[in-house]
């Protein structure tokens, strides 16, 4: 028997955790849905913090400003407005829920600089602002008691009217909408079947798909991809955000240092100790950060680096210790004290831009199917997002998205279906499986190398066609194997790897976070891309 609720939330980062707290206090029933532990998501790690407008000497259209800057001219102003507009109401709701910002002696809160912002605005919790957001909203599910959270339960497929109309023979009556999905427990490794009328996807990103990201594990791409299948529109996957400053290591761990370093005063230089980024970009260290990656990435190409430094010398040590302690911890643990020595820093693949493209109450293309966080595309970040607009996109999404789920439960008179159960193939090959790690080497590396900071048509195709044939392997185990975490991942990957392919192929121009060598320029009319399989 399928476990029914009104609602069903995939993820537990900052998106499905405050859209199923709102959903819950309108009194429906939900499922939260999330593949490890609660508090394991992309939210976790976020360390500088959560734009917005607090301040008197600050005003939302300078936000806007910055915002539509950074988009380097494909963000939708008017989700722009609307979402920034919302950033001091989402703040008090953190603090509400329990979020204690970091305030400074005078009792006023801290505002942090990121790059791109021409104002301090930058809420946080010293540096672990995620952990702090997270923790608060974790306390908060296990409190309601309309909320069941399902841990180490992996959402594998949602379950589509068109999609069971096409099982059973016959023809769809009405439009398509969502009806529930299926899960693999992984602890038990059966697939369980949920049905919902309505279901949120809060995946969060794809860094996964890249050999060096600043991501943790868990962000596969699972939602873009399930999405997909669907049949629900996904877009502007090209734009891929490097983050300029991840903590280089050999064994390819890129732990973040955050951009708030460099908001308080650190300098990048080159392996000579010269301070190289006058010369790309007027706003120097605090450029957007698709500028500050770029340039990076030339000065390691010009000099064959394995990667530059970062010197926070200036910085006080109180202020070290006080805004960035885990930093500080991080870096002393790897033999560096930031008062006195500088940080070996690379760029990693960090955040997604596009995504499920939603409508600004995060509804999809598809009846019943909500998306926000990172795994939505709402027009707010266009080519490249500013820094520390993604966890306000997040809270302001989750509670719009909310209040359009209560009217979407209320007005849509669709009756409750039979959803069949999960039929598993039955092969298990151990042999087999060591190819599929291998596979996953392939991917990761294919993307870092041929779809990067710097892209150009050759090596996008080349891209292509190793993707392609990953593509036609993966579905070839997926239909004959026993279905694992692993494996549901990676074919999750393989497809998200050939959306952003697509996308980038299809961006004749660059913009943003999507910089070509064969056409360096922008075209007059920018367009949105629609993702495709390749
Ligand atoms: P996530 O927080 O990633 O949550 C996704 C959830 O979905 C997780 O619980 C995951 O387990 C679950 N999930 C995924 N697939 C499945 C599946 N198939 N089945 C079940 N569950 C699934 N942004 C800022 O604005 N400010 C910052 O300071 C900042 N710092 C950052 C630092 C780091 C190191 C990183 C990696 C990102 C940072 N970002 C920052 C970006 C920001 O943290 C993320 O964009 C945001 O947290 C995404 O939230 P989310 O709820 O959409 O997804
Ligand atoms: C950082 O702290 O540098 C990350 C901020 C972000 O990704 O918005």
């Amino acid at each position: 028997m399928p476990k029914s609720y009104d609602v069903i939330v995939v993820g537990s980062g900052i998106a499905g955790l405050s859209f199923a707290l709102k959903v819950a206090e309108a009194g429906q029933r939900v499922a939260i849905i999330t593949k490890k532990n609660s508090a394991e998501s992309n939210t976790n790690y976020a360390q500088g913090g959560i734009a917005a407008v607090t301040s008197q000497t600050d005003d939302v259209e300078m936000h806007v400003a910055d915002t539509l800057d950074a988009g380097d001219g494909l963000c939708d102003e008017s989700a722009v407005r609307a979402i920034l507009k919302n950033g001091a109401a989402s703040i008090e709701e953190l603090a509400r829920r329990g979020v204690a910002f970091t305030q400074l002696d005078d009792g006023r809160v801290s505002l942090g600089k990121e790059g791109g912002h021409s104002k301090r605005r930058i809420l946080h919790v010293k540096d672990i602002t995620g952990k702090a957001i997270e923790e608060a909203l974790v306390h908060g599910i296990e409190s309601s008691p309309n909320i069941e959270t399902y841990e180490h339960h992996f959402a594998v497929e949602l379950i589509t009217a068109s999609k069971l109309a096409k099982q059973q023979g016959r023809e769809l009556e009405g439009a398509d909408r969502v009806l529930g999905l299926y899960a693999l427990n992984t602890q038990t490794e059966h697939v369980e079947t949920f049905a919902a009328r309505a279901v949120l996807l809060a995946t969060g990103g794809i860094g996964q798909v890249y050999q060096f990201t600043t991501n943790p594990f868990i962000a596969t791409g699972d939602g873009i991809a399930m999405a997909y299948r669907a049949g629900v529109e996904v877009r502007n996957m090209e734009f891929i955000q490097f983050h300029p400053t991840a903590f280089y290591s050999k064994e390819g761990d890129r732990f973040l240092i955050s951009e708030a370093v460099r908001g308080e005063g650190a300098i990048l230089r080159n392996l000579k100790g010269e301070a190289f980024m006058e010369k790309y970009d007027k706003r120097k260290d605090l450029a957007p950060r698709d500028i500050v990656a770029r340039a990076i990435d030339a000065e390691m190409k010009q000099s064959g680096a394995r990667h530059l430094w970062l010197d926070t010398r200036a910085i006080s040590l109180k202020k070290l210790h006080e805004h960035f302690p885990n930093i500080y911890e991080y870096c002393a643990k790897q033999g560096i004290a930031l008062e006195r020595d500088m940080i070996p820093v690379v760029p990693a693949a960090h955040y997604l831009c596009g995504g499920v493209k939603t409508s600004l109450d995060a509804e999809t293309s598809l009846d019943g199917l909500y998306a926000c966080g990172e795994v939505a595309c709402t027009g707010l970040h266009g080519a490249n997002r500013l820094a520390s607009n993604s966890l306000l996109e997040a809270v302001v999404l989750a509670n719009r998205g909310a209040e359009a789920v209560a009217r979407y439960l209320t007005h849509s008179g669709a009756n409750a279906v039979d959803l069949p159960e999960w039929i598993d193939g039955d092969v298990r090959d151990s042999d087999e499986r060591v190819v599929l790690l291998h596979n996953w080497d392939e991917v990761k590396r294919t993307m870092w190398d041929y779809v990067g900071i710097v892209r150009s048509t050759k090596r996008l195709e080349r891209a292509r066609t190793r993707i392609q044939t990953l593509d036609r392997e993966i579905n070839e185990y997926y239909w004959n194997f026993k279905v694992d975490e692993s494996l549901l991942e990676l074919r999750n990957l393989i497809l998200v790897a050939g959306l952003i392919i697509d996308c980038a192929l299809q961006r004749k121009e660059s913009r943003g976070l999507h910089y070509t060598l064969d056409y360096p320029g922008k075209c007059d009319t920018p367009n949105d891309t629609t993702a495709r399989r390749i």
